[in-house]
Order: C-alpha cells, then sequence, then structure tokens
C-alpha cells in the first residue's frame, strides 16, 4: 500500500464480541460518543468497526446496500468522522461471510468502490465461505500449493481495489492464521493479519492465543502486525486480574487494540485497563518491534518488548492457579541500575534488582515500563 497505513498498531472498538451480528447504527453511534465522553479516543481509540451483519442485499447493478439496521451508511461515517473517528467495514472474498450475509466475491472493485464513497476507512476480510473454495481446490486440502494460490490472490484482488479506490484503508487479513499468514500477509496487502482463531471471553481461551504468540515477532513492524484477535476486557468473563493480563499481552504483542465491549455501559475499572497509559505506550511504540517470550518456568512467563527509547517493558505472568513469585533477569536482560522501572497496574516507581522478583496473582502480570 502506498501510504504507511497502520504506523503504529491499529486501535479502536469492534463490534463483534459484544454484538455480533445484531449490531446496529444506534450501537455504533453510542460508542462513537462513548469513545469521546470516556476518554478511549483521546487515549488512541480510533476506528470504530462494524463487523458481520451490516450487508443487506444487492442492487439490479450489483451495488452491496446496507441493511435495515444501517439505514444509511455515508451518514454514519461523516456522524463518525465529526467526531475525529474514523469507521471500519468488514466482509469476506466469499459468496457469503460466517454469518451468512452477502460477501465480496465477484464484486470486489465494486465494494471497494462502494466503501470509498461511503467513507470506509478499514477493512476486515473475513476468509468465510471462501475456505469452501480452498477445499475444493486443494481437493479438501486448504493448505495445498492450488488453494494457497487461490487464497493469495482473492486478498491481493480486494486489496488493489481498495488502493484503486485512492482512498487510505486499512485492509484486515482474516483467516485465523491458517498457511503461515504472517509469511506472506505482507504480500498481498495487508497491515494485519490474523494469527489464530477466535478469542472468546474467557481466561483459558484468551491466554492461549495470546501466549502462542511466541515466535512470530519478527514478521511485525510498521503497517504490518500480527493480530491475535480483538480485546475482551469489559465483556464480563474475566477477573480484573486476568484483563490486565490481556491488556500486558496485547501492548507487549504490538497488538491491535480494538475493545469489543459495550462502551457505554462499561465498569470504571474495565475502562482505567483500557486506557492505561503506560500500557498503551507499550502497544503504540514508533519502534513497532513486536516482544517476545524470554523464559519459561512452568506457569510462570517472562516476557520482553524492546522500546523506542532504549528501555523496554517486561511483563511476568502468572498462568497458574495460586499467587506465586516470578522472577526477571534484569541483568542478563541488559537492564542497570541506573534506568527507571515502574510498575505499570500498580502505578508506582519501583527499584532495581539484578534478579527482579514479584508475586504475581493468580492468571495475572506484573508490567514493568523501563526507561533510560
Ligand atoms: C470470524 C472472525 O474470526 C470473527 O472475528 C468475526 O469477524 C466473525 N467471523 C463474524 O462472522
Amino acid at each position: 500500500a502506498t501510504p504507511l497505513m497502520g504506523a503504529t498498531p491499529p486501535m479502536g472498538w469492534n463490534s463483534w464480541n459484544h454484538f455480533f451480528e445484531k449490531v446496529t447504527d444506534a450501537d455504533v453511534r453510542a460508542t462513537a460518543d462513548a469513545m469521546i465522553a470516556n476518554g478511549m479516543r483521546d487515549a488512541g481509540y480510533v476506528y470504530v468497526n462494524i463487523d458481520d451483519g451490516w450487508q443487506g442485499t444487492r442492487r439490479a447493478d450489483g451495488s452491496i446496500q446496507s441493511n435495515d439496521r444501517f439505514p444509511d451508511m455515508k451518514a454514519l461515517a461523516d456522524y463518525v468522522h465529526a467526531r475525529g473517528l474514523k469507521l471500519g467495514i468488514y466482509s469476506s472474498p466469499g459468496p457469503r461471510t460466517c454469518a451468512k450475509f452477502e460477501g465480496s466475491y465477484g464484486h470486489e472493485e465494486q465494494d471497494a468502490r462502494t466503501y470509498a464513497a461511503w467513507g470506509i476507512d478499514y477493512l476486515k476480510y473475513d476468509l468465510c465461505s471462501f475456505g469452501g473454495m480452498l477445499s475444493k481446490a486443494g481437493n479438501g486440502d486448504q493448505s495445498a500449493p492450488a488453494a494457497f494460490a487461490l487464497q493469495q490472490e482473492a486478498y491481493r484482488k480486494m486489496h488493489d481495489a481498495l488502493l484503486a479506490t485512492g482512498r487510505p484503508i486499512v485492509f484486515s487479513l482474516c483467516q485465523y492464521g491458517m498457511s503461515s499468514v504472517w509469511e506472506w500477509g505482507p504480500q498481498v496487502g495487508g497491515n494485519l493479519w490474523r494469527t489464530t482463531g477466535d478469542i472468546s471471553d474467557k481466561y483459558d481461551r484468551m491466554s492461549l492465543i495470546g501466549f502462542q504468540q511466541a515466535g512470530l515477532a519478527r514478521y511485525a513492524k510498521p503497517g504490518q502486525w500480527n493480530d491475535p484477535d480483538m480485546l475482551e476486557i469489559g465483556n464480563g468473563g474475566m477477573t480484573l486480574d486476568e484483563y490486565k493480563t490481556h491488556m500486558s499481552l496485547w501492548a507487549i504483542l504490538a497488538a491491535p487494540l480494538l475493545a469489543g465491549n459495550d462502551l457505554s455501559k462499561m465498569k470504571p475499572e474495565h475502562l482505567a485497563i483500557l486506557v492505561n497509559k503506560d500500557a498503551i505506550a507499550i502497544d503504540q511504540d514508533p519502534l513497532g518491534k513486536q516482544g517476545d517470550r524470554v523464559s519459561a518456568v512452568g506457569p510462570y512467563e517472562v516476557w520482553s518488548k524492546p522500546l523506542a527509547h532504549g528501555g523496554m517493558s517486561i511483563g511476568l505472568f502468572n498462568r497458574g492457579e495460586l499467587a506465586h513469585p516470578v522472577t526477571a533477569n534484569l541483568k542478563e536482560l541488559g537492564i542497570s541500575r541506573k534506568e527507571h522501572l515502574r510498575d505499570v497496574w500498580a502505578g508506582k516507581e519501583m527499584s532495581y534488582a539484578d534478579m527482579f522478583t514479584a508475586t504475581v496473582p493468580k492468571h495475572g502480570v506484573v508490567l514493568l515500563l523501563i526507561h533510560p
């Protein structure tokens, strides 16, 4: 893509994790209003992304229309833009989306032009029914060479169509991490690509996805991000310690931060996690280096992420069922006593130790921000 889209991991909100395919225009407007009122926009959350469920039928000329839950997409985009936010939309390279709405198959250029005319700024392109075509092409194997070529072609086609509109539109690939997408996502114009199947609002699923990202750091860079799926913070299925782990891990992973809860009804303690300045600064660090696992001793893991100012962020994670000390060898990580250590969630300065040990709650984290 010509302009550098997504120089830092995209931040915003997506409708799926809370509203699913029932999302409405009113929900999206309420979300935009909430993002302003609660400080999320000013903290960096700018994309308001409509996921599956907005599509209606095609007109006789083949152009896509929104359904009656979205009476006027252009007016909605204007509403969102007037508030300093950006609007995202969703489609599939297949004939049907996962929730059985119209996909873009055979209408790629036309749909891209429609999105641009509406004022869309972000497209999530979800494999869904195209998976069936891949199976067919690969004789049952979706990653067989013929299927693989078809998949790449489908994503490249939509990317080229978006580019041809002349409107900068972030392109988000969603095919659940198949065929090592991190190796070819950039070649088909992806600004981010899902690395896994769907997240859910449960610690086991969130942590499985998050900790599985070890080893993918080298594939991420400005404009090209690994996407371990959207946030579940505030949806109610995890404890505060677990949501802090979610936010910390996603920040260390330089993952997109797309809130997935009902922002008009959120608890202050969940908002506080989403807008924590240090966690956001770690995620959005301009160096654009994804972090990775440093060590794992049973359920006790240490992860680190290098930062532009020469410092780093370190996460001490406890995946176990009881509070337990976790130790990071700061000396080995190249940190000296001259550096400043900040405990992000406690919001306080810590003192240096070669072997830095903290008691970490069950499923919790101690997130350090270290700067020269
Ligand atoms: C599967 C994706 O992985 C989800 O994030 C969501 O977009 C649904 N499809 C929508 O049908």
